[in-house]
């Protein structure tokens, strides 16, 4: 009965919107599922998943099937018999229409789960809530045996919010490799996330095959020897192996949006194609901070051969791609050089246009038209709004929330993604997860026809602070998490206390899949700070008074936050004093930088006393030079 109770609770919670949602199932583990889904009720009992569980699917699902037994790690034998227990069943139903593509109803009982969806995409995402109902050690990849798991039983009812939910990685400034793209589609996948879009050109370097114009990776994909920069971070993907992944991606309902820049951002084309540019003059491609942020090369708008190159360009593009929209870029592109060429002029007076932003709007016309005739439609930053907005053009609306409200006030669809919360390449101390959380993506100045305008939300990721695979986890996550759910649940049942109880058991689950998640302090004190200055190679004792942060007894743990530099802290032992004398001593090696390694320092006051002083003595050293800066923080637990 208490249990019932417990319940009970659970669904209200759910619905009313209250806070600390944590469900403790028999195991140690915690309901949670992230984004969490529209409707969702806890029964009482378990499915036990055990070797005679068995699969019912048909066979435009078959590949599911497979997915789930990786997911488990588990056999489940196929069967066509319905009347069997002990199974699990994926049905498309046409009934569900109303839950849309990817809406699903998953049903768990203690003889069967059954997912049914109007689409295989709502099949899909029941997996995903499933797999997040599994037990946390399931992620582990070093759980070998796994069986029998206990799946409470539950009935779960969802579709999402909107219908584009991204995540842009920059792979011009730092090349990224497919197994790591592929790894990113199925951490989109988890998050429910279904759009990677692909920032494939930029100054830094042009990184897809294009068989007519086999330079622009012979040449414009590398930088000069002299930058001595690492060959992992340079290169580019072979047609071949964008569809492979183009198809890895769909099978997880994952849609690859490729952008190539134009009119700016293309320096890098000039390499191969100088005559492209208004001043005829070949570039070199330069590491960023390496040269100017934003150059003053631009395509040469008064240029038919422009036009030409990238019509051909985006043709093997459209056909490579099965994607409904083409991004096209169009941010900041410097009008410098077409203030003085003189075919740039030319065309200006030629077609009347008031100045160079009538110009780019010119520009983007035309290869909005190229692309409509190849049955695609064209997405850019927010200034393709700037002279005129292209019929049809879609606008991601990146500096601030005002573009995507000037494209949906006019008629225009517009995916949301402000630097304000959606810049993951930003810190942590400018955007927190509980920021990007916030965010509401639907401007509530629209109408709701103008609402309706409004396809989703992107997380974009620039790669030219943050280029290692590590430090790109950790600019990533936790915070996608939270956009996730922004995109994906309702807002009633959104909340930032009950999230963050949900991320605990989630995070663990990151942990498992070898995600390096930035550890985010929420409720610490800083009770120090280490410098360049004060370090050395070898271990030095750092000592700081606390007496005023210890102000109740419990369990306090001691974290070591890395903010900046290029070498780790490296710390050997953390001990509580009282009045000088060591109490208890926690004598572990941990680490901080761009990843985190055990870094947490664990002790317990049982009574606490306001006469005594109380202090912590660190034992620590800067890892192979002492360069970095980082926080110390005290947590009551
Ligand atoms: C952008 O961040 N330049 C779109
Ligand atoms: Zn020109």
């Amino acid at each position: 009965m208490a249990r019932n109770i417990i319940k009970l609770i659970v669904v209200l919670i759910l619905f009313t919107n209250c806070d600390g949602l944590v469900i403790a199932q028999d195991s140690n583990d915690t309901i949670s599922i992230i984004p969490i889904p529209a409707s969702m009720e806890i029964r009482d009992g378990y499915f036990t998943l055990d070797s005679d569980t068995c699969i019912i699917a048909n066979n435009s699902l078959q590949c599911y099937k497979e997915l789930l037994r990786q997911y488990c790690r588990a056999e489940l034998k196929d069967t066509k018999d319905t009347t069997k227990s002990n199974k699990i069943v994926f049905e498309l139903d046409e009934s569900l229409k109303h839950l849309g593509q990817e809406g699903y109803i998953l049903d768990i009982n203690t003889n069967a789960i059954t997912i049914n969806a109007y689409d295989h995409k709502g099949i899909f995402y029941g997996i995903q809530s499933l797999r997040q109902l599994l037990p946390t050690d399931v992620f582990s990849s070093s759980a070998s045996e796994n069986i029998p798991l206990k799946i409470p039983c539950a009935i779960i009812t969802d579709k999402p919010q909107l219908q584009w939910r991204g995540l842009m990685i920059d792979c011009s400034r730092t090349f990224w490799s497919t197994e790591f793209l592929k790894r990113y589609i199925d951490l989109l996948a988890l998050h429910k996330m279904n759009t990677l879009h692909l920032h494939l050109t930029d100054d830094q370097g042009w990184r897809l095959e294009i068989k007519s114009h086999p330079e622009l990776t012979e040449k414009c994909a590398t930088f000069a020897k002299k930058y001595n920069e690492p060959p992992e971070r340079q290169g580019f993907y072979s047609q071949t192996e964008m569809k492979e992944l183009i198809k890895y991606a769909a099978m997880r309902n994952v849609t690859i949006i490729p952008e190539i820049e134009m009119p700016g951002h293309s320096s890098e084309v000039f390499v191969a194609y100088p005559q492209l540019s208004c001043s005829g003059q070949r570039s070199e491609i330069f590491p960023f901070f390496k040269g100017p942020n934003i150059t003053d090369q631009i395509f040469c708008a008064g240029n038919d051969a422009t036009f030409e190159f990238l019509e051909d360009v985006l043709s093997e593009v459209a056909d490579l791609f099965p994607s409904e929209f083409i991004h096209i870029g169009g941010d900041e592109a410097p009008k410098t050089a077409w203030k003085s060429c003189a075919k740039c002029q030319g065309i200006i007076k030629e077609l009347d246009l008031k100045n160079e932003h009538e110009l780019q709007s010119y520009f983007i016309k035309r290869i909005e038209k190229f692309l409509n005739s190849k049955g695609k439609r064209l997405i850019g930053w927010d200034e393709i709004l700037e002279g005129g907005l292209a019929e049809n053009a879609t606008v991601m609306s990146w500096r601030g929330i005002n573009g995507g409200i000037a494209a949906a006030t006019s008629g225009h669809d517009a995916v949301m993604s402000p630097t304000s919360h959606c810049y993951f390449d930003y810190s942590y101390n400018s955007i927190s997860t509980e920021k990007a959380y916030s965010y509401q993506p639907i401007p509530a100045q629209l109408t709701s026809a103008q609402q309706k305008h409004i396809l989703g939300l992107q997380a974009n990721f620039w790669s030219h602070i943050d280029r290692t695979e590590v430090a790109f986890d950790r600019q990533i996550f936790p915070r996608l998490c939270a956009l996730a759910e922004v995109g994906w649940s309702p807002k009633e049942t959104r909340n930032w206390q009950n999230f963050s109880q949900r991320l605990k058991p989630h995070l663990k689950r990151l942990e498992y899949l070898g995600v390096n998640y930035h550890h985010e302090i929420s409720k610490g004190t800083v009770i120090g700070m280490w410098h360049p200055a004060d370090m050395s190679e070898t271990y030095k004792t750092l000592e700081l008074d606390i007496t005023e942060y210890l102000k109740q007894s419990g369990k306090y743990h001691v974290t070591f936050q890395y903010s900046q530099g290029l070498h780790r802290l490296g710390i050997k032992s953390v001990a509580l004093l009282i009045d000088g004398k060591e109490i208890s001593r926690d004598n572990h090696r941990g680490e901080t930088g761009a990843s985190h390694k055990d870094n947490i320092y664990k002790f317990e006051i049982d009574k606490q006393h306001n006469d005594v002083k109380y202090s912590i003595k660190a034992e620590i050293r800067s890892e192979g030079g002492c360069d970095s800066t980082g926080n110390i923080y005290l947590i009551h637990e």
